[in-house]
């Protein structure tokens, strides 16, 4: 299995030190860093754009993951790769055109992900599962930060990981939503490897203390 991240979510972070949060968590180890931009139309709430994007890339050196949870994501790809993107995951819902939507983040110098609902049948993803970089299971219903994982997507992880082992092995799993101590050594042995934490991650109890309890507990299931 491709290796162990945990991607802190900015969703849950202090924007009035921004900056400050990223830095404490790429000092306590972490390589990613997940973005989740909201429109209001897709789901209902309404988060950041490019801009933060291109602040992220100027505050730290972590992996920008940017998760779009936006209808028709294709009219911003581009904009999301000029302000430095390196992996742009779209949802299978939210575009006519999945297998182009797709091509077209990989055309344009960026990594690719397609990422599916907790109601959507996982079939959805499988025809362009080989040209993915990663696929991402929501464990919640998008649009919030610290909601309750669905305990039914373990099963949907399993299925998913041995699709991706046998088609594309390569390829990342990303699990998003409700992922804290209590529930991620489930979903490593489920077969994600790569965990979003948002509040379990940018909390009271210290950022990078989080991280590394995270990483600890990930880490010792496999
Ligand atoms: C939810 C977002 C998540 C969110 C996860 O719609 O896609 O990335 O930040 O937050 P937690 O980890 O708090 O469930
Ligand atoms: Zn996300």
């Amino acid at each position: 299995m491709t290796k162990l991240h945990i991607a802190p979510s900015i969703l849950s972070a202090d924007f009035s030190r921004l900056g400050l949060d990223l830095q404490e968590a790429e000092a306590a180890g972490s390589s990613w860093v997940h973005i989740d931009v909201m429109d209001g139309q897709f789901v209902p709430n309404i988060t950041i754009g490019p801009l933060i994007v291109e602040a992220v890339k100027r505050s730290c050196s972590m992996f920008r993951d940017v998760h779009l949870m936006i209808d028709r994501p294709e009219r911003y790809i581009q904009d999301f790769v000029q302000a430095g993107a390196d992996l742009i995951t779209v949802h299978a819902e939210a575009t006519v055109h999945l297998h182009r939507t797709v091509h077209l983040i990989k055309e344009l110098g960026a990594k690719a992900g397609v990422a599916v609902n907790p109601g959507t049948p996982l079939e959805m993803l499988r025809p362009v599962l080989p040209d993915l970089d990663l696929a991402l299971i929501m464990t919640v219903n998008p649009g919030f930060g610290g909601q309750k994982f669905i305990p039914a997507s373990l099963e949907r992880i399993r299925t998913l990981r041995s699709w991706i082992d046998a088609e594309n092995p390569n390829c990342h799993l990303e699990v998003d939503g409700g992922v804290n101590l209590q529930t991620i050594e489930s979903v490593v042995k489920a077969g994600a490897n790569i965990l979003v934490a948002g509040s379990a991650v940018f909390n009271p109890s210290g950022i990078g203390r989080n991280f590394k309890a995270l990483t600890e507990a990930a880490c010792a299931c496999v």
